[in-house]
């Protein structure tokens, strides 16, 4: 069994949707063995706790510089025997010396069609007034690897979500959490986690089951 571990800031929809997919079996040959939240008030570390997951939580404050902060978090995920990181939602900056020392075993969840709406500056409610300023009649989410550009690192899943007519911001949002991000975020965490993904130029490749693969 690999070893996960969830970053959160937020309401922890996402860190639900792996919660609800690892008691169903839908997330093979991997367990959510911590939480790690960037605040103490976030409603995700009720869900870890509800779930009997182990949770801690990381201020920014508490360290000197980011460096110092994801220094801190890259000793706890070792010290904790993590094999894989997600970022579900996780609104603190890592560092490029943290991407590398887990490269290729951190996967985030963006909500749009990366490389559309994507990058710096480019979270929460902002991605999808983008999207609707932009007119455009699809959407949906990106389950990637994290590397050392904002939202840059190979795409491992992608699902699209229909724009329609009415759709403010806010709905938007909602249809494309409920359509897309809860739905591929627990399957790319189950790829990894049976060795099925594989990185290389900078794409994924997804084998299939039986086939051999696995860069980590
Ligand atoms: C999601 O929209 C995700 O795409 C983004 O942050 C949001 C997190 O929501 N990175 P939640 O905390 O999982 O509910």
């Amino acid at each position: 069994m690999l070893k996960i571990a969830v970053l959160v800031s937020g309401g922890g929809t996402n860190l639900q949707a792996l919660i609800d997919a690892r008691e169903s079996a839908q997330i093979k040959n991997g367990n959510i063995n911590l939480v790690v939240a960037s605040r103490a008030d976030a409603y995700a570390l009720t869900r870890a706790e509800k779930a009997n997951i182990p949770t801690r939580v990381l201020l920014r404050k508490n360290f000197d510089s980011a460096e110092a902060y994801s220094e801190g978090l890259a000793d706890l995920l070792q010290e904790n025997e993590i094999d894989l990181v997600v970022l579900a939602g996780f609104m603190t900056v890592i560092s490029d010396t943290f991407v590398k020392q887990f490269e290729n075993r951190i996967i985030n969840i963006h909500p749009s069609l990366i490389p559309a709406f994507c990058g710096k500056g480019f979270y929460g409610l902002k991605v999808h007034e983008e999207a609707l300023a932009r007119g455009v009649k699809l959407t949906g989410a990106t389950a990637h690897f994290v590397n050392e550009i904002c939202d840059g690192g190979p795409i491992i899943l992608q699902k699209a979500v229909t724009v329609q007519e009415n759709d403010t911001a806010e709905t938007l949002q909602k249809r494309v959490m409920q359509e897309a991000e809860w739905e591929i975020l627990p399957k790319a965490v189950s790829l990894f986690c049976e060795g099925r993904l594989s990185v290389s130029a900078g794409k994924v490749k997804i084998t299939e089951k039986g086939e051999q693969a696995c860069n980590h």
